[in-house]
């Protein structure tokens, strides 16, 4: 629309404001020199309407006895001395304009699909069997039109309240706001007026926020999206590979946290000895002794988290096996001795199986060996091999019977 239209326009509406009380009445236009005046009154002076929706314009006229009302129409932003053109033969309307009137001289103007560039002034205009007396209801109804933006903090941090508010750029009637959040609506909030007061922010309130009207639901913003800072959560170690873990192999522990900003800074501890910084902590070759409990802390600018312990029980087979005889000292033919084996291994060992040397079948089982009634036959070299699920080992022992003679 042409500035100078709106200019005079403006200039039309001043004059007319600066006129006596003014209620939802306006008189007069052209009335011309007859002297006869009509009368338009409308419901509302101005409406505030979202982008998309359908409005209705309502008032009533009324009209000079003896005049015949013989088309009535509605115009936009009329200018004085120019005959206005009806809106239902305006193409930017005429699929969009629906008029009506009736019997008791009540008119209105239903607009959908209303659109930003509608915002001017409706006014409804009589014409009747008399050349000259043609009627506008000036200033008209000023329509206004608004789309809903949700204005709040692109982020917040944990614990920090935060407002979201839906805003219009005109002020609907009687708006009930609605928010929704990743497109659900949200119950469970404090909703006031068009406010969405988040009390206490939580991670969990990070999403996609968009605010609507009742009644036009589909109408809704677009959406903004709400980031939250928070301390690391969540801090989880995995094992790779999982299931059990054999001396000698690689072992490589993750861990996960969950934070924004996103956690960058992990450090590893054994019990509390601090071992390791990364997001990954890896052993190759491990040995017995890297058994234990490892945690991972992960840190970022809101704080720093520990893990759960995760356990680490290195599998190996028996190592350092021992035999030892009992009772020591002196073996005299016909006493009896015991042979004992230990090892260590992980799982502990327990089969132990005995050989005596030359002999290719073992001579005995079990955690410890017994001779009764020893004979110098039995002088020799014994052997326990202790056996878990990760391997065999060898221990000996060198038996020397004495002779009695
Ligand atoms: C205006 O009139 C239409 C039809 O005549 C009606 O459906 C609507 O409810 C009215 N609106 C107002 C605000 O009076
Ligand atoms: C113990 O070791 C012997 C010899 O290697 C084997 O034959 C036997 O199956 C093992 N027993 C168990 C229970 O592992
Ligand atoms: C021990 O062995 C010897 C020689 O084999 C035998 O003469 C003796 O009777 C045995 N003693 C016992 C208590 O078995
Ligand atoms: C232990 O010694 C016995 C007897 O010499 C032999 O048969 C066996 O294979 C040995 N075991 C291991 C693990 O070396």
């Amino acid at each position: 629309m042409s500035l100078t239209k709106n200019l005079l326009q403006a200039a039309v509406m001043r004059s007319l404001r600066m006129a006596p009380p003014l209620p939802l009445v306006f008189l007069l236009m052209t009335a011309g020199a007859f002297g006869a005046e009509g009368s338009v009154k409308y419901n509302q002076q101005e409406i505030c309407a979202l982008k998309g929706s359908t409005v209705f314009m309502n008032g009533t006229f009324t009209h000079p006895e003896g005049l015949t009302v013989t088309k009535t129409f509605w115009v936009i932003d009329p200018i004085p001395g120019v005959e206005p053109t009806d809106l239902s033969k305006d193409p930017d309307y005429s699929s969009r304009v629906g008029f009506l009137t009736d019997e008791q001289k009540r008119f209105s103007l239903k607009l959908s699909d209303v659109m930003k560039k509608d915002e001017h002034w409706f006014c409804f205009r009589i014409i009747t069997n008399e050349e000259k007396a043609r009627w506008t209801g000036v200033p008209g109804v000023q329509l206004r039109v608004t789309e809903l933006h949700v204005e709040a903090p692109e982020e917040v941090t944990e614990g920090q309240t935060a407002d979201l508010t839906c805003k219009t750029t005109c002020s609907l009637t009687d708006p009930k706001f609605i928010w929704y959040k990743n497109g659900r609506p949200l119950t469970t909030k404090t909703i006031k007026n068009n406010q969405l007061h988040l009390q206490t922010v939580s991670s969990e309130d990070t999403g996609s926020y968009s605010c609507a009207v009742g009644g036009s639901q589909h109408l809704s913003s677009t959406a903004h999206s709400l980031r939250v800072r928070y301390p690391p959560k969540r801090v989880s170690v995995s094992i790779s590979p999982s299931g059990e873990i054999v001396e000698g192999s690689s072992v490589t522990l993750t861990c996960r946290s969950d934070g924004n900003p996103p956690v960058k800074i992990f450090s590893w501890f054994k019990g509390s000895t601090s071992v390791g910084e990364g997001k990954t902590y890896s052993i190759p070759n491990i040995r017995s002794e890297d058994s234990g409990e490892y945690t991972c802390q992960s840190q970022n600018d809101h704080g720093e988290r520990r893990s759960t312990a995760v356990q680490i029980n290195v599998l190996y087979p028996p190592k350092r096996v021992s035999v030892s005889i009992s009772p020591s000292g002196e073996i005299v033919e016909g006493s009896s001795v015991t042979l004992t084996c230990s090892s260590d291994g992980n799982p502990p060992v327990k089969n132990y199986t005995w050989y005596k040397e030359g002999g290719t079948s073992p001579v005995g089982s079990g955690h410890s060996y017994s001779i009764i009634n020893i004979t110098a036959d039995h002088t020799g070299l014994y052997y326990c091999e202790a056996q878990n699920d990760h391997g065999a080992l060898n221990g000996t022992v060198m038996v020397t019977v004495k002779s009695r003679w």
